[in-house]
């Protein structure tokens, strides 16, 4: 029987709540798939980093190395710990050293949920953002002069390589061809004339080997509008590291609830793990009360079978967990109901294994 390795952190505040109903949904459906899951819990976080002054133990990276993925929950408790020491010391770090360049975040709007759009359906908001997540805006090159001065400067430096370009387009063409050919790549060449008309030019250069993919430049100010204006247009969206964070947070908004998107930090190649997550945070204010809407970890769940080559689980889980949003009989309360994780986790189990009855 297949059996796959599984790191799992499931980290601070939700994270502790949502990851076990999300891998009791994929046990379920590894059960009636027949494969099986081996996984190693690592209890890092804010507690750990309070007991030992450490997010993770100091060879962390290191025993996380050999596996094929991580299923992480959130970091993060902003009252006990700073979030720039939490968030650089473990899922940072993690991104980086496993050079887990594209970050992959499909704007879906699930079947039995709302948007805030009006007259915007699920059949009209269906897309993927693919952003470059190694380097660009947030590479962490520049510096404060005279800090706290009236003379203070402060710089702060864009790195964009050939490589790093170039290897993101790709992905998003690759991407783009498995779905509906067509490639919306975000830019500002208007403003920006040596890194963004380089990502032009290489995106020029990708596409001659893609002519079944429909590539369009947009100016990213104009891609938000596209968004919330015309989401149905859109397939594939590639942006840098800062212009994808903003656009992927706006798509977020579009899926109705913070509960629901989920994210994948992906190393291509597979030379390191990739990590799948929620899209949310800790959500101190509804930690420890039971009711987080698993809906966000589960999906992660299903993009991590994806990733291990569980194909046809992953649409059992994706198909269950829509049924489930659809039939509305257990809502967590972000989506005007009153059940709790382990009962919506539940429900979606049901429903995987009804599936599999028929
Ligand atoms: P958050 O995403 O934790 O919460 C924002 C709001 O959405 C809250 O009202 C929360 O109750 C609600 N919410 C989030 N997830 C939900 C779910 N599954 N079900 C129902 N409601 C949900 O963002 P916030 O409050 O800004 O950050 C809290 C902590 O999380 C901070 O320390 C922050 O740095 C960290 N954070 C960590 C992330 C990660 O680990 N990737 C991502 C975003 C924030
Ligand atoms: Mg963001």
């Amino acid at each position: 029987m297949n059996k796959h390795r599984l790191a799992i952190i499931a980290g601070d505040g939700i994270g502790k709540e949502v990851i076990p109903a999300g891998l009791n949904v994929l046990r379920a459906a590894a059960e009636v798939c027949g494969f099986q899951f081996e996984v190693e819990d690592f209890p890092w976080g804010c507690d750990h980093y309070l007991r030992t002054g450490r997010m993770m133990d100091e060879d962390g990276l290191e025993r996380l190395r050999d596996f094929p993925a991580i299923y992480l929950g959130a970091i993060g408790d902003p009252a006990r710990v700073p979030d720039h020491i939490s968030l650089r010391d473990l899922l940072i770090k993690i991104r980086q050293s496993f050079d887990q360049y594209i970050n992959l975040r499909p704007i879906k709007l699930l079947a039995g949920t709302q948007s805030p759009l009006r007259g915007k359906g699920a059949s009209e908001i269906d897309f993927v953002c693919v952003r470059e997540n190694s380097e660009g805006e947030y590479c962490g090159w520049g510096g404060r002069l005279r800090q706290g001065t009236p003379d203070e400067v402060a710089e702060q430096t864009v790195v964009f390589t050939r490589r790093g370009v170039e290897r993101v387009l790709r992905y998003a063409f690759d991407l783009a061809r498995q779905r509906r050919n067509r490639l919306a790549s975000a830019t500002k060449s208007n403003a920006m004339q040596y890194t963004m008309v380089m990502w032009d030019d290489i995106c020029r250069e990708v596409a001659r080997g893609y002519p079944d993919v429909t590539v369009t430049p947009y100016h990213v100010d104009a891609l938000a509008a596209r968004f919330v204006l015309q989401p149905e247009s859109l397939d594939v969206v590639v942006g840098s590291n800062l212009f994808g964070d903003i656009l992927t947070d706006l798509g977020g908004a579009l899926q109705g609830s913070l509960g629901i998107p989920a994210s994948a930090n992906l190393n291509p190649e597979r030379r390191f793990p990739s990590l799948f997550e929620p899209v949310h945070g800790s959500a101190p204010d509804i930690a420890r009360r039971g009711i987080a809407n698993p809906t966000a970890a589960i999906w992660a769940g299903a993009m991590m079978l994806e990733h291990l080559g569980e194909k046809d689980a992953a649409v059992l889980v994706m198909n269950a967990l829509e049924r489930a949003l659809e039939i509305g009989r257990v809502r967590t309360p972000d989506l005007g109901g009153s059940n709790s994780t382990v009962e919506m986790a539940a429900e979606v189990i049901t429903l995987i294994k009804r599936a599999m009855a028929i």
